[in-house]
């Protein structure tokens, strides 16, 4: 569809830069970051996470962003307008948003629940033996919480790229980031007596930055590089249409290079800073067998556990703490659905609303039914990488496990074999800035990144 002419830009790179750490920054930094560097050796989970942020993740991030920009089109059309051979890693990477975007909209819907509750000062409840599970098993209310948080979602979208994503991105963003700043101070100041023991904040940061290399082998180096390499994927929000959306808004005069830079240290310092938030106040109240907790029984269970020992004081900082996870959830999903959207747009020639309209039905539906895989469609099975699994999971898997290190491995080898990486470098300069890093992006696109997928996809399939 010939619609570059009149397609929308973001204002300036302040919206860009905000808009993707917005899609960057969601329930992933949130609650899996904490837990899988309690799991993974505290310190050396983050150096690894670093490392591969400035390396794999930046490769990524950069040529998912140059390609959005230089076609000026959503996924679906975007490889195809790159290369024809590969239009159909478009389908593959449009259906990956489309299968997320219903399971986050049902986490939203759970993170309302739990702000509506705080806000209410009824947080108490929340910290009660089987608050959780009784909740996301019941018929209506988990439906209601995903559908208005959908509709919020829809929202932000129908009033578009400027009006919509960029204008809230703007409020947001930095609200979210003052919010993080405050209650991972506050965790680190916290201090407690129990059964004679005294935890203090200070002790828990340092067992989340201090490296634990107690039995550490070659297979658990492994572990940690998979745990780290497949959480920031889902972080960065690549291999998942987002980026090449958010970068077909960007205005050719912007400078991409600083940009990708900004978002990258967005994400990341969020990220850390959920591990200050969280792995202190649970460490000072629930000592270290607490921090085991990982997803859903960290932020749902264990969390509102601390805040109820905290205590008034502790409603205050649950409603800032779920205030803070539902504008990261929010932005994160408008960003999802903007990719899905936007792709029908561009493919179909719909107009904004109505391709809203048809991606949020369907959202609706397939939310539904991850809603009610907690009542009346229960059940459960075990992936092969070992969990047990109900619909929210099974699609997570689809989504996150299989399809993202695909269509990542699809990005690699046609930015680096077919169309070459200097395709990404000539549209990073073509600002007339430097693009950093230029030999890294060649070398990891090209090799390593591509290797390190098929590895992370292979473990993913139980496969070793
Ligand atoms: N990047 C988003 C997150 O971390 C999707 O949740």
């Amino acid at each position: 569809m010939g619609n570059n002419e009149k397609r929308n830009t973001f204002k300036g790179s302040l919206g860009f830069v905000l808009a993707a750490a917005g899609s960057a920054v969601g329930l992933g930094n949130i609650w899996r970051f904490p837990y899988l560097a309690t799991k993974d050796g505290g310190g050396m989970f983050l150096a690894v996470y670093l490392i591969l942020a400035l390396t794999f993740g930046f490769t990524l991030l950069m040529a998912e962003t140059a390609v959005g920009r230089k076609t000026k089109q959503s996924p679906l059309t975007a490889y195809g307008a790159l290369n024809k051979k590969w239009r159909h890693l478009g389908i593959l990477a449009c259906i990956i948003p489309a299968m997320i975007l219903p399971y986050y909209c049902a986490i939203g819907g759970w993170v309302l629940k739990y702000l509506l509750g705080y806000v209410t000062l009824n947080g108490g409840a929340a910290a009660q033996d089987g608050y959780f599970n009784t909740f996301i098993s019941g018929t209506a209310e988990p439906i209601v919480m995903t559908l208005i948080f959908l509709a919020a979602v829809i929202f932000v979208v129908i009033r578009g790229v400027n009006k919509g994503i960029e204008s809230f991105s703007k409020i947001l963003m930095p609200i979210l980031l003052v919010l993080v700043i405050v209650i991972a101070v506050f965790s680190i100041t916290l201090d407690h007596t129990d059964n004679g023991v005294t935890r203090t904040g200070m002790e828990g940061l340092a067992i989340y930055l201090i490296p634990d290399f107690s039995g550490f082998t070659l297979e658990k180096f492994m572990t940690v590089l998979i745990d780290a390499m497949g959480q920031l994927f889902f972080s960065l929000s690549v291999a998942m249409g987002i980026m090449i959306t958010y970068g077909s808004y960007v205005r050719d005069d912007a400078n991409l290079n600083s940009s990708v830079n900004q978002i990258e240290i967005f994400d990341t310092a969020v990220a850390f800073l959920a591990g200050v938030m969280v792995i202190p106040a649970v460490y000072v109240f629930s000592g270290k067998e607490g921090m085991s907790a990982s997803g859903p029984g960290l932020m749902f269970v264990s969390l509102p556990k601390v805040f109820d020992k905290m205590g008034t004081v502790g409603e205050i900082i649950g409603a800032l703490f779920f205030a803070m996870v539902f504008f990261a959830a929010l932005t994160s999903a408008i960003s999802i659905m903007e990719a899905v959207v936007s792709s029908l747009m561009d493919k179909f020639g719909f107009g904004r609303t109505k391709s809203a309209v048809i991606v949020s039905a369907v959202t609706a539906v397939l939310a539904v039914i991850v809603c009610l895989g907690y009542n009346a469609l229960y059940f459960e099975v075990t992936l092969p990488n070992g969990s047990t699994a109900q619909i929210l999971d099974i699609m997570d898997y689809l989504s996150n496990n299989i399809l993202m290190p695909i269509v990542a491995i699809g990005t690699c080898i046609l930015i680096g074999w077919a169309v070459k990486p200097e395709t990404v470098i000539d549209e990073v300069e073509k600002t007339g800035t430097k693009m950093g890093r230029k030999g890294l992006f060649t070398v990891m696109i090209k090799f390593l990144a591509p290797v390190m997928l098929i590895v992370l996809l292979l473990r993913s399939l139980g496969v070793f």
